[in-house]
């Protein structure tokens, strides 16, 4: 199987990041369609970038010359003052690292499809993404317990950045990782 990386648009494929979504992290359909609505709002933002992966070996998808995604990958640059940063920021505050939050690449969502899961497209997405941004550090929130994904991170130099907290509406706790840009050449 060969797997390419491009640039995505999350609009025009919101099907696709639906399908997966409810794959990796499934919530009740009026749930679901409430958290692509919201996930869509960024695609507008100035410092938004996704990218997908699609499997090369695939077929296009009926009706549509694209080939199916396997995973995506999609950030923006940090926005004091958004719902994400109020939450985020007095977890932060509390380990002395808010003032990485002022500018930043926030990392919003990764989910590789679970046929597709421990190939490196996870780790490739993510090395994508924060290659060739402007931001002096990359962040994103993962759910405490969460080990796949916490491995991947820390394997990647995230080290965490706060105490566990919750957002508004969640009752799993969340964790804010960090890691300085840019990354190393070597990777
Ligand atoms: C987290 C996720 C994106 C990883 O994608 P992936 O393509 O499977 O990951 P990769 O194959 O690139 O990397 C796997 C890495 O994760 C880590 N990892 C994998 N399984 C692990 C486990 N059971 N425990 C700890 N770390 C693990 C390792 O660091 C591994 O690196 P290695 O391949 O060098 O050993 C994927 O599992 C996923 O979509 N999960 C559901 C959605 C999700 O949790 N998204 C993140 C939200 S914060």
């Amino acid at each position: 199987m060969a797997i390419e990386l491009a640039p995505l648009d999350i609009v025009a494929r919101a099907d696709d990041l639906r399908r997966i979504q409810d794959l990796t992290m499934p919530v009740p359909p009026d749930t679901a369609r409430q958290r692509l609505s919201w996930q869509l709002t960024y695609a507008d933002r100035p410092g938004f970038a996704a990218f997908g992966a699609t499997d090369t070996d695939a077929g296009p998808v009926p009706e549509t010359d694209a080939r199916p995604l396997v995973g995506f990958i999609f950030g923006d640059t940090s926005r004091p003052g958004s719902w994400w940063d109020n939450h985020v920021r007095p977890a932060a505050e509390e380990f002395g690292n808010a003032e990485v939050l002022d500018e930043a690449l926030e990392i919003v969502e990764l989910h590789v499809d679970p046929a597709h899961q421990g190939r490196g497209i996870g780790r490739a997405l993510l090395k994508r993404l924060m290659t060739g941004r402007d931001e002096p550090w990359a962040v994103l929130t993962v759910i405490a317990g969460n080990h796949r994904a916490w491995g991947l991170y820390t394997s990647l130099g995230f080290t965490e950045m706060s105490k566990p907290f919750l957002f508004t509406g969640h009752d799993q706790p969340y964790l804010l990782m960090g890691r300085p840009l840019p990354l190393p050449a070597a990777g």
